[in-house]
C-alpha cells in the first residue's frame, strides 16, 4: 500500500481518535428504511423541525456578494448580537456554530496533559475536543437527577485544572443548572465556561455576569431556536480580555456570509421564530406526557428542545433500530451513566403523533 508508514508522522493520540458519533443524513438511508427519504422523521440532533424564518431563505436566494470575503472583525455580527443579549459587542465573539468556538477556547486554554473538568453524562463534543488539544477529560458524574455535583467539581480540581465546562441546559438530559451552583463554581476562579445551547428554550441565563466574573464565557448558538443549524452559527460572551485573544486566535473568515445575512434575518424575525420555540415547549410537554404513561421507558423532565428516556424493556439500541426502520431516527446511548438510554428532539405535532404511534405498536410488541 502507498500509504503505508504515514501513520508514524500522525500524532500518536490521534492515531485511533474516536471522534464523533454524528447523526445520520437522511440521503444516507435511502432503500434502507420502510419510508421515502422525504418521509423520514429526523429527531436524533436536536434540530428545529420547522426550519429557519423565511426571511432567511428570501435573503440568501437575492445575497449578491458571494464572491467576497465576510467581515473577519464580524462588525455588524457583533453589533446586532449586542443588541439581542444586552452585552456589550467587545464581548462578543461569533464562530462556525458553537462547536467552533468550545475548540477555540480549548485551543486557547490548554496545552499537552492540562486537565479540563467535564460533567458526565454531557455533550460529547466536549471530550472530543479536549482529546483534539491532547488534554487530559476529568470526567466528574452527575448526581441521579443529572445535577452537577458542585463539591465533587472542586475535588476534582488539581493545579492541572484549566477549564470546566458546563452545559444549561445540559445535552442529553435536558437538566438546568441553577445559577447558586455556577456561581459556586465561578468562585474557583477557573475558567469556567457555561454552554447555553438551548437558552431560549428556557429563559434562563447568566449572560448578565459575563464581565462581571472575570472567568465566565457563555456559548449561544443560532443551531436550535432559530432552525439554522446547517449554516453553522454560534456565539460566546466572553471577558474582554478572551474576547481579544479569541478574534486573533480564530480562522478569519470562520463565519461566512450566508451565516451572516441568516443572523440578520433570524434577528428581524425573533417574534416569528420564538412563537416556534414556544410550540416546540408545548409539544414537549405533550409528549413528556404521553412517554410518562409508557411502562417501559422513563421521560426524564427536559428544560431544552428534546427529552432523554431510559429504555426500561427491550434495550435502547434494539429500539432506535426499529424506530430507524420504520423511518423514525432518535439517538440512543449505552455507556457509562447513561446506559440503555435515548434521546428524541421534538418535532412538529404531526411528527410527534406518527412517533407515539410507533412506540405504541413496538410497547405491544414487548408485551407479547
Ligand atoms: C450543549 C450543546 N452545545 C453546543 C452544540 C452545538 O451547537 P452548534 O450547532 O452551534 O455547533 C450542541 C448541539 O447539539 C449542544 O447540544
Amino acid at each position: 500500500m502507498a500509504d503505508e508508514g504515514i501513520e508514524k508522522y500522525i500524532r500518536p493520540e490521534l492515531v485511533n481518535f474516536g471522534g464523533y458519533a454524528a447523526s445520520k443524513s437522511p440521503e444516507t438511508l435511502e432503500g434502507k428504511v420502510a419510508v421515502p427519504v422525504e418521509d423520514i422523521i429526523k429527531l436524533d440532533a436536536n434540530e428545529n423541525p420547522y426550519g429557519c424564518s423565511p426571511r432567511v431563505n428570501q435573503a440568501l436566494a437575492d445575497y449578491p456578494d458571494i464572491n467576497i470575503y465576510p467581515d473577519s472583525g464580524q462588525t455588524e455580527l457583533r453589533e446586532q448580537l449586542q443588541e439581542y443579549t444586552g452585552v456589550d459587542m467587545r464581548h462578543i465573539v461569533a464562530g462556525a456554530g458553537s462547536d467552533q468556538l468550545i475548540d477555540l477556547i480549548l485551543r486557547l486554554f490548554v496545552e499537552p496533559g492540562d486537565e479540563v473538568i467535564n460533567c458526565i453524562p454531557t455533550f460529547a463534543m466536549f471530550r472530543f475536543f479536549i482529546e483534539l488539544c491532547s488534554g487530559t477529560p476529568v470526567e466528574v458524574p452527575r448526581d441521579e437527577n443529572f445535577c452537577v455535583d458542585v463539591a465533587a467539581v472542586k475535588k476534582a480540581i488539581t493545579k492541572k485544572t484549566k477549564v470546566i465546562l458546563l452545559a444549561s441546559p445540559n445535552n442529553p438530559t435536558g437538566t438546568l443548572m441553577p445559577e447558586e451552583d455556577i456561581l459556586k463554581i465561578l468562585d474557583t476562579g477557573l475558567p469556567v465556561v457555561v454552554d447555553e445551547a438551548y437558552y431560549e428554550f428556557t429563559g434562563k441565563t447568566v449572560a448578565p455576569l459575563v464581565g462581571k466574573y472575570k472567568n465566565l464565557m457563555v456559548l449561544r448558538t443560532f443551531s436550535k431556536w432559530a432552525g439554522l443549524a446547517g449554516i453553522r452559527i454560534g456565539y460566546g460572551l466572553f471577558p474582554t480580555k478572551i474576547a481579544d485573544c479569541l478574534l486573533r486566535i480564530k480562522e478569519p473568515y470562520c463565519v461566512n456570509v450566508a451565516a451572516l445575512v441568516a443572523v440578520r434575518e433570524s434577528l428581524k424575525d425573533i417574534d416569528y421564530l420564538m412563537g416556534r420555540v414556544k410550540r416546540l415547549i408545548a409539544e414537549r410537554e405533550r409528549l413528556f406526557s404521553w412517554l410518562k404513561e409508557l411502562k417501559w421507558l422513563k421521560p426524564y423532565p427536559s428544560q431544552a428542545n428534546f427529552i432523554l428516556c431510559s429504555v426500561l424493556e427491550g434495550g435502547a439500541k434494539e429500539l432506535q433500530q426499529k424506530l430507524e426502520e420504520r423511518g423514525i431516527l432518535v439517538r440512543y446511548f449505552d455507556q457509562p451513566l447513561l446506559r440503555d438510554s435515548i434521546r428524541i428532539s421534538v418535532g412538529r405535532p404531526e411528527e410527534n403523533d406518527i412517533l407515539m404511534e410507533t412506540l405504541k405498536e413496538l410497547g405491544e410488541g414487548l408485551n407479547d
